[in-house]
Formats: C-alpha cells, structure tokens, sequence
C-alpha cells in the first residue's frame, strides 16, 4: 500500500463550525494570542488560559466530523494513511483516522505542569485551576503553546519523509516548526494543497486545488483511488 501523508490545519474543521485562527473572523481576532496560546500568558494568567481552553473543549463537545474527516478515515481501506495535524480537536479520530499525530496538543488531555507529564484523558469535562496532576503537580491543558518545544516533531517528519503522496489542507503554513514540514517530502512524492484561499507561497512544486476541505477531498479522492 502507498503511503498517503496528510498535514492538516485548522481549515479542515471549519465546516465543522470550528473557527480557523487566522481568517477574518478567526480565533485570533478576538484573542490576544499570547495571552491564550503561550507559555507566557500561563504563568501571567493561568485561570485565562484554563477558561479559553475549557470552552474551546465545550465547543468540540458539540461539532460532528465534516466529509472531508471521512474522506480520509475512509481512505485508510486503500492506503497507509498517516494523519499530521496541527489541529487540538479530535475530528480526525472521530472521522475514522486510527493514526494520527497531533503536533500541537490535544484538547481532551491535561499533564502535569512541570515536564508535561501524567497525560490525563479527562474527554469533555471542564477543569478548575488549582486542579492537581498524579505527580501532585498542577493540572495544565495538554496543549504545545508558543515559545514550547514541539515534542512530536521528529516522528511527524520521518512519516513525511517515507510519504508516497502528501496533501496539505487548511493551514495558512504560518507557524513554524510545523509549516516547514513539507519540506521533507520526497523530491518524487507529489504533494496537494486544498484551500479556499491563496496560502503564502511555497517553494515545492504543489498541485493546487482551491477549494473547501470538503469539496477538495471529495475531488481528490477521485484522483488518489486512480494512482493506488
Ligand atoms: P490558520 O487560521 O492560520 O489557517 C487556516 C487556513 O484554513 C487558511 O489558509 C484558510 O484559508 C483555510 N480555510 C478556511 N476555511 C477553510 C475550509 N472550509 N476548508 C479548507 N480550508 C479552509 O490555521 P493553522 O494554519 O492551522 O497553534 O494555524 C496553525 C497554528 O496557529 C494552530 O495550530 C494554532 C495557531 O496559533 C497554536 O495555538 C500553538
């Protein structure tokens, strides 16, 4: 079976009604990212952040994988089907993906503040600060923040590196370590991006499809079962 890589961003769950960060009416209009979204802000205001991420866990609660998540859960009966995603929710499992890695944190988890450890499963539930972990230490969302480390890079890029065929879909390839992973693909390894949007300008050679997550995949599909 070929080896068929996704690296996915917050696009492919908007037509779940999960808002991307970086579009117009995005997550980070209303948020100060790094107030939200840094190892900063959690020492200055940690009850902010506890909160920000409570309700972005409430709100996944609610959402319902999209076509494109199926698409590529249902891909996995025709290839070796790695999921890279950028994306805290867990769409992609939900949609049917049984590999997928999440360089940036899962919304359903919580670690111990110091070393990230004693990684709990607390699902949907809401947390209180002051919550303590296994190790007595305080509770803290399971999620890469700026200025952290990006444990799961390493893996994420030998998977790409073994890719017959990458797709990219719904990143604005903004934030590094992750945007730079394209950049191990094969030379031969074709690679699409699906985006509604022009994405900043990539110096690999990509086949572009602008379109949703879900009209891309619907397309692609066709296109990915032909070159099995
Ligand atoms: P962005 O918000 O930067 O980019 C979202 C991309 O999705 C844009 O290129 C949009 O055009 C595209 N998009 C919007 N609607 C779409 C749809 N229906 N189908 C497909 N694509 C669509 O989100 P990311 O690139 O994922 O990190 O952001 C990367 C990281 O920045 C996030 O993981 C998060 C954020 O700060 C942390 O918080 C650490």
């Amino acid at each position: 079976m070929k080896k068929l890589v996704f690296l996915t961003g917050a696009g492919v769950s908007a037509e779940s009604g999960i808002k991307t960060f970086r579009d117009s009416d995005g997550l980070w209009e209303n948020y100060n990212v790094e107030e939200v979204a840094s190892i900063d802000g959690w020492y200055r205001n940690p009850r902010l952040m506890v909160q920000f991420y409570n309700e972005r866990r409430r709100q996944l609660k609610d959402a319902q994988p999209n076509e494109a998540h199926r698409i590529i859960g249902e891909l996995e009966s025709d290839f070796d089907v790695t999921v890279v995603t950028q994306n805290v929710d867990n769409l992609h499992e939900r949609g049917g993906s049984t590999d997928v890695i999440h360089l940036h944190g899962e919304l359903t988890k919580v670690c111990s503040e110091r070393g990230k450890k004693c990684v709990e499963d607390i699902g949907y539930r809401e947390f209180e600060y002051g919550e303590r972990a296994a190790d007595g230490q305080l509770l803290r969302p399971f999620i890469v923040w700026f200025g952290e480390e990006v444990p799961l890079l390493s893996k994420a890029a030998e998977v790409i590196e073994h890719a017959d065929i990458l797709v990219i879909i719904g990143t604005s390839l903004n934030v590094y370590p992750a945007a730079g992973l394209l950049y191990y693909a094969p030379s031969n390894c074709p690679i699409y991006l699906i985006d509604p949007k022009e994405v900043q300008p990539v110096t690999r050679r990509i086949e572009f499809i602008r379109a949703t997550a879900t009209e891309g995949m619907r397309i692609l599909k066709e296109k990915l079962l032909t070159c099995k």
